[in-house]
C-alpha cells in the first residue's frame, strides 16, 4: 500500500521504516528540513536499536522515501499517518496545533479517497475534531475516513514492539476503512481490536496512565519499605508472582520520565476535567512521581551532608536505557537541583550526551563511567544501562575521593557493593555501610 507518515520523530521514523519493511511504499515527511536532509544522506537523527539498519535497507530498496513535500506525499498516498508531536501546553493539556496543521494540509491537498490515521497520542474527541476540520476545508470534496491507531512503542524496543505488538487497536467508523486497515496489518500476527474512534483514543491514554500508576504504586511501597526497614526488591518479587499483578513495571526507582507518561497522564487529567471528572487517582500518580525525584536528591544531600563544592559522578542521563531521549528525563531535575546547591557534576551516558549537552550546562561530560568516578565524592546511578551493572567496582573504588554509591535504579545487590568497601544507598532498601 502507499503510505505517508507525517512527522519523522521517534514514532514516525519507526512507523515508516517498519511499514516499508512490511512491503509498503512509504513517504516519510517532516517540516524540519534539516532532519529530512540528514535522513536523505543516511543519518538517522535519533538512537533506537535496529532503526538505522531498517531505514538504510528500505531506503536502498526505495520502499522508504524522505521528503518535506507534504502535499505531494498526501496526493501519492492512500493512508496518511499523523505522527507529529503533541507536547504539553503550560496548563498540561495536549497541544494539538501540529495535528490540526497536518489535518488542514491534508484537506487542502487530498484529491482522492484517503484514510487519515491518528498515530500520535491524542486526547479523546480529537478524531472527531480532525474529521470536522477536514470536512470544512475539503478543497476537492473527496471521500475520506479518520482512524485512531495509537502506538504502544517503548523507546529502546520500538522496532520490536512495532513488529510484535501485544495488540493493534483500530478505532474507525466505516467498513471500508476497517477492511483497508485490516489488510495493512495482516502480515503482523497480532490480535486487532476494532473499536469506535473515542474508545481507541481512551485505550491509549488509559494504558499509559495505568502503567504510570503501577510505577508510582511501587515507588510509594518503596518509601514505606525504607521507613519500615523492609526490602522493596523482595516485596516486588513477592507481588509480581501474582499473575494478576505481574513483575514487569514494578521496578522502584526515581520514577518515570520520557515524552509519554508525564505528558499523557497530564493530558488525561485535563481532558477528564473537561468532561467534569476529577481524576484524583492519576493526580496522585503524578505527585508521587514528582516527589520521587525530590526524595532522591534528599538522599544524596543526606549522604554527602554538605553538597556545595562536592564532585558528583552521574551515571546515566537518558530517561531510560537504550535510548538517547532526554525529554522529561529525571536526570535533568536531579542535576539542576544539585547544581543549585553548588555541586560539581561529572556525567556519562552511552548514548544521550549529545542531546544532554543542549539541556544540561556546566556539566563535565565524561568519556566513560570510570572517568566519571575520578575524584568523585559520590557516584550516582540515574539510568540503568546494562554497562553500569557490569562495572568493575574494584577499579572504581580507588578512583573516587570517597567510596559512596547512590543508586536510583537499584542496579546492584547491596551485599556485592558492601563487599567492595562502599557505602551503598538505594531505593526502598536499607542503607549499607
Ligand atoms: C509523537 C507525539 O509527540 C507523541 O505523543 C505520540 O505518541 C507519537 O508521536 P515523537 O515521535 O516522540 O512523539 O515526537 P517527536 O520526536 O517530537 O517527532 C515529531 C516530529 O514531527 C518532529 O520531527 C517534528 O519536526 C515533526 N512535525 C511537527 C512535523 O513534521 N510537522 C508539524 O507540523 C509538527
Ligand atoms: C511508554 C509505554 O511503555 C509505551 O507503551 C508507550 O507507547 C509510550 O510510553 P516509554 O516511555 O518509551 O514507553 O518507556 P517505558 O519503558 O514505558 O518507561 C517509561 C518510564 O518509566 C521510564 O522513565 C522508565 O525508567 C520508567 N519505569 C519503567 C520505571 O521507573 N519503573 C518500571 O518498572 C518501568
Amino acid at each position: 500500500m502507499k503510505i505517508a507518515v507525517v512527522g519523522a520523530g521517534y514514532v514516525g521514523l519507526v512507523t515508516g521504516a517498519c511499514f516499508a519493511e512490511l512491503g509498503n511504499d512509504v513517504i516519510c515527511v517532516d517540516v524540519d528540513k534539516d532532519k529530512i536532509g540528514k535522513l536523505n544522506s543516511g543519518i538517522v537523527p535519533i538512537y533506537e536499536p535496529n532503526l538505522d539498519e531498517l531505514v538504510a535497507k528500505n531506503k536502498k530498496e526505495k520502499k522508504l522515501v524522505f521528503s518535506s513535500d507534504l502535499n505531494g506525499a498526501i496526493r501519492k498516498s492512500e493512508i496518511i499517518f499523523i505522527c507529529v508531536g503533541t507536547p504539553p501546553k503550560d496548563n498540561g493539556e495536549a497541544d494539538l496545533s501540529y495535528v490540526e496543521n497536518v489535518a488542514l494540509s491534508i484537506a487542502e491537498a487530498m484529491d482522492s479517497y484517503k484514510i487519515i490515521v491518528e498515530k500520535s497520542t491524542v486526547p479523546v474527541e480529537t478524531g472527531e475534531k480532525v474529521a470536522k476540520s477536514i470536512k470544512s476545508y475539503n478543497a476537492h470534496k473527496v471521500d475520506f475516513d479518520v482512524v485512531s491507531n495509537p502506538e504502544f512503542l517503548r523507546e529502546g524496543s520500538a522496532v520490536n514492539d512495532f513488529m510484535h505488538p501485544d495488540r493493534i487497536v483500530i478505532g474507525c467508523e466505516s467498513e471500508k476503512a476497517k477492511d483497508i486497515m485490516k489488510k495493512l496489518y495482516s502480515s503482523l500476527k497480532s490480535p486487532i481490536i476494532f473499536t469506535d474512534i473515542k474508545s481507541a483514543e481512551i485505550i491509549k491514554h488509559a494504558s499509559n496512565s495505568f502503567l504510570a500508576a503501577k510505577i508510582s504504586f511501587i515507588n510509594a511501597i518503596a518509601n514505606i519499605c525504607e521507613l519500615a526497614g523492609a526490602d522493596i526488591e523482595k516485596v516486588a518479587e513477592g507481588m509480581g508472582c501474582d499473575k494478576r499483578i505481574g513483575r514487569v513495571f514494578l521496578n522502584a526507582g526515581i520514577g518515570y520520565g520520557g515524552f509519554c507518561f508525564p505528558k499523557d497522564a497530564e493530558a488525561f487529567i485535563r481532558i477528564s476535567e473537561k468532561f467534569g471528572y476529577d481524576f484524583k487517582l492519576l493526580k496522585a500518580v503524578q505527585e508521587i512521581n514528582n516527589n520521587q525525584r525530590k526524595h532522591f536528591v534528599r538522599k544524596i544531600e543526606k549522604a554527602l551532608w554538605i553538597v556545595k563544592g562536592k564532585t558528583i559522578g552521574i551515571l546515566g542521563l537518558a530517561f531510560k536505557p537504550n535510548t538517547d531521549d532526554m525529554r522529561f528525563a529525571p536526570s535533568v531535575d536531579i542535576i539542576s537541583e544539585l547544581q543549585k546547591e553548588g555541586a560539581k557534576i561529572k556525567a556519562y551516558d552511552p548514548k544521550a550526551m549529545e542531546k544532554a549537552k543542549g539541556i544540561l550546562k556546566n556539566v563535565a561530560y565524561s568519556s566513560d563511567p570510570y572517568d566519571a568516578a575520578i575524584d568523585a565524592d559520590a557516584l550516582v546511578v540515574i539510568t540503568e544501562w546494562d554497562e553500569f551493572k557490569k562495572l568493575d567496582l574494584k577499579r572504581i573504588k580507588p578512583l573516587m575521593k570517597h567510596p559512596l554509591i547512590i543508586d536510583g535504579r537499584n542496579i546492584y545487590r547491596p551485599e556485592d557493593v558492601k563487599k567492595e568497601g562502599f557505602t551503598y544507598i538505594s531505593i526502598g532498601r536499607k542503607e549499607v555501610i
